[in-house]
């Protein structure tokens, strides 16, 4: 199996900001109001806000997915091994590349959650206090199904036995700063798997890697894909 673990860094090229460093979302908010479930308590509106603008943002026409989305859609369909992508984005970009066997393990940016009855639902549209959940009809109860820090990520089990299980690890467009995924290719590699990374710059945990390419997603990834599936890589 294959298993690849994608963050901000994959879908910089098509136009949504990453997290940290220069232009980097967190220069102008701080975890602290917009990312935590202290912050929602305090200011719903604020958070509700800021996400509503990275929506508008995935659903406006700009965004589409870029040559390193479709290259790992296209080792999907190709590979003859099994290939599983994990994402910390919650944007659908990898969907609409057309990879299928995918894990949002920060959740998703078009859902939402309601904290009365727990149901989540797509969402495409702003999110607002007065909103009433259309499972429930509940008003006021809707939060973005996006993962916060001090919550539990979602889908770790299937993540572990993955990790366990696969022969190639590879991490692309993630800084190494948040865990658990920035444990995964340690994890990966002391269950025997090769581990790859692709990224603008050497991340936080480089040196776990067997492999660092650096250099932009949408060159890397295609490149990287195309020498797996002529067999000419690991
Ligand atoms: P970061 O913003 O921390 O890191 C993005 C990485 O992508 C950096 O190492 C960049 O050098 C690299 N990068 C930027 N542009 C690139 C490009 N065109 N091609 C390749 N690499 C590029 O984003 P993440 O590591 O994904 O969590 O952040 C992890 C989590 O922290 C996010 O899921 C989010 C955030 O707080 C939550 O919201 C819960």
């Amino acid at each position: 199996m294959i298993v690849i673990l994608t963050g901000a860094g994959v879908s910089q090229e098509s136009g949504m900001a990453v997290f940290r460093g220069a232009g980097g979302m967190w220069e102008n908010e701080r975890i602290e109001d917009v990312a935590t479930p202290d912050g929602f308590a305090r200011d719903p509106k604020r958070v509700l806000d800021f996400y509503n603008g990275l929506r508008r943002r995935l659903m406006s026409g700009k965004s589409k997915p870029n040559p390193a989305h479709e290259a790992l859609a296209r080792l999907e369909r190709e590979s003859k091994r099994p290939v599983l992508v994990i994402t910390q984005n919650v944007d659908d970009l990898h969907e609409r590349a057309g990879t299928r066997n995918l894990l949002h393990m920060h959740g998703e940016l078009l859902k939402a959650r309601c904290t009365a009855c727990g149901e989540a639902m797509r969402w495409e549209k702003d999110m607002l206090l007065e909103d009433c959940c259309p499972e429930c009809a509940k008003k006021g109860s809707l939060r973005p199904d996006i993962v916060w820090f001090e919550e539990m990520p979602l889908h770790l089990e299937a993540i572990e036995q993955a990790l366990a299980a696969c022969r190639v690890f590879v991490s692309i467009g993630t800084s190494g700063n948040v865990y658990p995924a920035a444990g995964f290719a340690r994890h990966a590699r002391q269950s025997g798997a090769h581990v790859v990374e692709l990224n603008l710059e050497p991340s936080l945990g480089a040196s776990v890697f067997h492999e660092g390419r650096y250099g932009r997603a949408g060159e890397l990834v295609p490149a990287w894909v195309e020498e797996v599936l002529s067999g000419t890589s690991w």
